[in-house]
């Protein structure tokens, strides 16, 4: 996220500020606005879904009737589910090359940036830049004229891609000091369609702030291209670590650490068997969505994840005003801030965000101190947020 540099510290004390003020409210509600919000959502999501996820649905309750309210790793969104590859992506697929990085100079480049380089522009086939074991210290960007690109590794901690660019960092450009910024700190940033990657550690080692630091995000890793997915991959930071930028997104098997806001940004992502692991000192944020009024379609779901590590964390705090996120089937430790969520400090936003948990378990789970506009969702409700429905992945994903 960003805050310019004067901004960030007073926004940091006023955070400071409503923790220690946070109320403890202890009755829940219902709101017709967020009623009326859920509905204009749900049309969106029937609109625009690709599969009927009530069949999915039920074929998931079944099988959560037997696993004691814990979804198995195949039982929300199983094999049969994938659809048919739009037609651009079956073509991409249909011839890959393959592009070998190795350090040990066994490959076709020592260095993941001279793998990139060697794809052409408007890139048009399945490129598969296998990356094998190995430290990389590189600073990585993928244009979005280059889409249908796999990051492979050799596994989650043998291949480490690593900087420690903060947001502070200053740049000379036509002469000019400028800011790196939050979005120019990413070790790894994406920007085109059709992304993969897979068994790769990506992170951002610059120390974590301490309160009150300024320009101290740190972005291991930036998805903005749509329709990624990204398998058994970590991600380690402090503060802004996963910038889940813009577009839809899949992510499975992973592991994301940070402090503040590390998972931050208005993708629309579905995060399934992840854990989430927090090093906050004191306060820190899991989440920071950015749903508005012009990207209703955003929003992160959390299926069958595990959130563990240190500090007294929210779920979320609101950086859009109709910020969306909700957990399902997620153990929470009890690291979690009895009050679950942040409205950023705008009292206006407790109507309009929508904010939700459904049969979480574990001593940070539970609904009976979270805010008054935190909400419990109901079996129907929470039908959209389990589906790959959520993120259209029917056209688009190969691997579940
Ligand atoms: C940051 O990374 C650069 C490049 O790898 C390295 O030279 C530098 O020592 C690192 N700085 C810190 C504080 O780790
Ligand atoms: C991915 O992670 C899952 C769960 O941690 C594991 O069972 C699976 O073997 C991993 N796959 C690969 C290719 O590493
Ligand atoms: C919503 O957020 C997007 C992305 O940050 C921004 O471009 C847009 O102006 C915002 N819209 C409103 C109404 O604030
Ligand atoms: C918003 O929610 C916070 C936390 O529950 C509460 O302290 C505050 O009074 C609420 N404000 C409004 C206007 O609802």
């Amino acid at each position: 996220m960003d805050m310019g540099t004067s901004q960030a510290g007073c926004f940091l004390f006023i955070i400071a500020l409503t923790w220690l003020c946070a109320a403890q409210p202890s009755s829940l509600f219902q709101d017709n606005s967020l009623e009326e919000d859920f509905r204009e959502w749900l049309a969106f999501i029937h609109a625009t879904s690709d599969s009927s996820a009530s069949s999915m649905f039920e074929q998931f309750v079944q099988s959560t009737h037997t696993s004691e309210n814990k979804a198995g790793s195949s039982d929300i969104v199983s094999d049969h589910v994938l659809g048919k590859l739009n037609k651009k992506l079956a073509d991409a697929e249909k011839n890959k090359r393959l592009i070998m990085v190795s350090q040990d100079g066994s490959g076709d480049f020592k260095t993941i940036t001279e793998g990139l380089l060697a794809v052409p522009s408007k890139n048009r086939i399945r490129t598969i830049i296998y990356i094998k074991a190995g430290i990389y210290s590189e600073k990585i960007e993928i244009p979005r004229k280059k889409p249908f690109i796999t990051l492979l590794g050799d596994g989650e901690s043998m291949t480490i891609i690593t900087g420690n660019a903060t947001a502070g960092d200053s740049v000379y450009q036509f002469r000019k000091v400028s800011y790196v910024r939050t979005y120019g700190s990413a070790t790894v940033g994406v920007n085109s369609q059709y992304f993969i990657a897979k068994n790769i550690r990506f992170e951002n080692t610059a120390p974590a702030p301490n309160p009150g630091d300024i320009g101290r995000q740190a972005v291991a890793f930036r998805i903005s291209g749509d329709n990624a997915a990204i398998y058994n991959c970590s991600f380690y930071g402090y503060q802004d670590t996963l910038y889940d930028h813009a577009g839809r997104h899949y992510f499975k098997n992973c592991f994301i650490q940070g402090s503040i806001d590390f998972i931050f940004g208005y993708g629309r992502s579905l995060y399934m068997n992840s854990q989430l692991h927090s090093v906050a000192n004191e306060f820190g944020s899991i989440t920071a969505q950015k749903r508005n009024d012009t990207i209703l379609s955003s929003g992160f779901s959390f299926v069958n994840c595990c959130i563990t590590g240190s500090g007294n964390v929210y779920l979320g705090r609101a950086w859009g005003d109709r910020s969306r996120v909700v957990y399902s089937f997620t153990y929470m430790d009890n690291i979690i801030l009895p009050q679950g969520w942040f409205n950023w400090g705008d009292p206006t936003r407790n109507k309009t965000v929508y904010y939700a948990q459904y049969k979480c378990s574990g001593p940070g789970a539970s609904p009976d101190r979270r805010v008054p506009w935190a909400r419990e969702l109901t079996f129907e409700e929470v039908q959209p947020f389990l589906s790959i429905s959520f993120i259209n992945g029917k056209t688009w994903l190969q691997e579940l």
